[in-house]
């Protein structure tokens, strides 16, 4: 076990820079999970840590050892890749007793590891069997636990569950979240799933083209969203968002492009914005949580008609137009409406978003 830490981390690829300028410290025995879209240098940034990959500039430690220039054998890690190469000729005990093989470790010692691992990943049943002859969710586990025999001082897992079927994935996600509780080791997992993310991780980074925008535990990654981006990518349904500006006419409302009212703000809010550089640029941002429909016209709030409504059980989603755009509602699945209705909308004040369009960073 080990705290891993990451100072002005930076990998270009030829004219491609992957990664920039990227400061992270994952605690000692903490699960913390790397989110971001496709291409965002995720999978390079957990390269670089396992030494598979040579950054540009920038140290990276683990434990008080900076592995800067170990090889990816001398930096006591293990890595599960997305697509968990099992060697297909070797049984499941041989495939998860190689790594330990290689070093060397006593035969005693090894069978004791195996089975140890082979337990807790309840696959102890099989232990004889070729790869060929396991499910997709059971290759996953044996490449988990070829890791785990290892006992390496830091997991770092590469969308380990992306292979899996849905169901299967939800109930692996809770098993590796026991096993690194069990095992307290020190674990980076990656994923582009925000789901994953918010359900798995002590801590979330996420990052966009390269860049680490937000660590911070799922709460707060999903309440005070540190870039419009996050705002718009964690959440779903997403957060809806509409460019906005500070009124001209000196009252304290955000209006849209065509000078319409959206929202009026309270004074505390109307300060921030008021003393921030971009005011005319601005991006308003709400969850569909945080609207709640009135049946009938309201002067205080937000005039809009109802164009679609999605049942889905346990809640109700509608679309509604607001400005030229389309916001979703959630509502409690009671909650019935039907479309064509013109309604009221009131945004939660305590939950709404206000971001810098020129900067992308959030205002409150
Ligand atoms: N070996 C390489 N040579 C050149 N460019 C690369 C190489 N590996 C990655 N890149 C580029 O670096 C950037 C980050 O890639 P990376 O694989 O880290 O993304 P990712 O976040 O893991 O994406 P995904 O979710 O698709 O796996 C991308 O623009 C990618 O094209
Ligand atoms: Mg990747």
């Amino acid at each position: 076990m080990a705290e891993v830490r990451i100072e002005h981390l930076e990998k270009r690829f030829d004219d491609t820079l992957a990664i920039r300028d990227l400061n992270l410290a994952i605690a000692d025995g903490e699960f913390l999970t790397l989110l971001g879209p496709s291409g965002c240098g995720k999978t390079t940034t957990l390269r670089c840590i396992a030494g598979l990959e040579r950054q540009s500039a920038g140290d990276i430690r683990i434990g008080r050892r900076l592995v800067n220039s170990l090889a990816p054998g001398e930096r006591d890690v293990a890595m599960v890749f997305q697509f968990y190469a099992l060697y297909p000729h070797l049984t499941v005990y041989d495939n998860m007793a190689f790594p330990l093989k290689t070093r060397k470790v006593a035969r005693g010692e090894v069978d004791e590891r195996v089975r140890r691992a082979a337990g807790l990943l309840n696959i102890a049943h099989l232990l004889d069997r070729k790869p060929r002859a396991l499910s997709g969710g059971e290759q996953q586990r044996v490449a988990l636990g070829r890791a785990i025999v290892r006992e390496p001082q830091v997991f770092l897992l590469d969308e380990p569950l992306t292979n899996l079927d849905p169901r299967l994935r939800s109930a692996t996600r809770v098993e590796i979240k026991r096993l690194q509780r069990t095992l307290g080791t020190t674990m980076v997992y990656v994923t582009h799933d925000q789901t994953e993310a918010l359900s798995m991780s002590q801590r979330i980074a996420v990052m966009n083209g390269g860049e680490l925008q937000q660590v911070g535990s799922p709460l707060e990654i999903y309440n005070r969203p540190a870039t419009v981006f996050i705002a718009g990518f964690v959440g779903r349904p997403p957060m809806n968002l509409l460019d906005c500006s500070l009124a001209e006419d000196g009252q304290a409302a955000l209006h849209d492009r065509l000078g319409r009212h959206v929202y009026s703000l309270p004074p505390p809010q109307h300060h921030r914005i008021a003393a921030s550089p971009n005011h005319d640029r601005l991006v308003f941002g709400i969850r569909p949580e945080d609207i709640t429909i009135l049946p009938e016209p309201d002067s205080t709030g937000l005039p809009s008609r109802i164009l679609v409504r999605e049942q889905h059980g346990d809640v109700t989603l509608y679309d509604v137009v607001v400005s030229e755009k389309m916001f979703r509602v959630q509502t409690a699945a009671a909650f019935r409406l039907p479309v064509g209705e013109t309604v009221t909308l009131e945004f939660n004040e305590l939950k709404a978003h206000v971001f810098d369009r020129t900067t992308g960073r959030a205002i409150f």
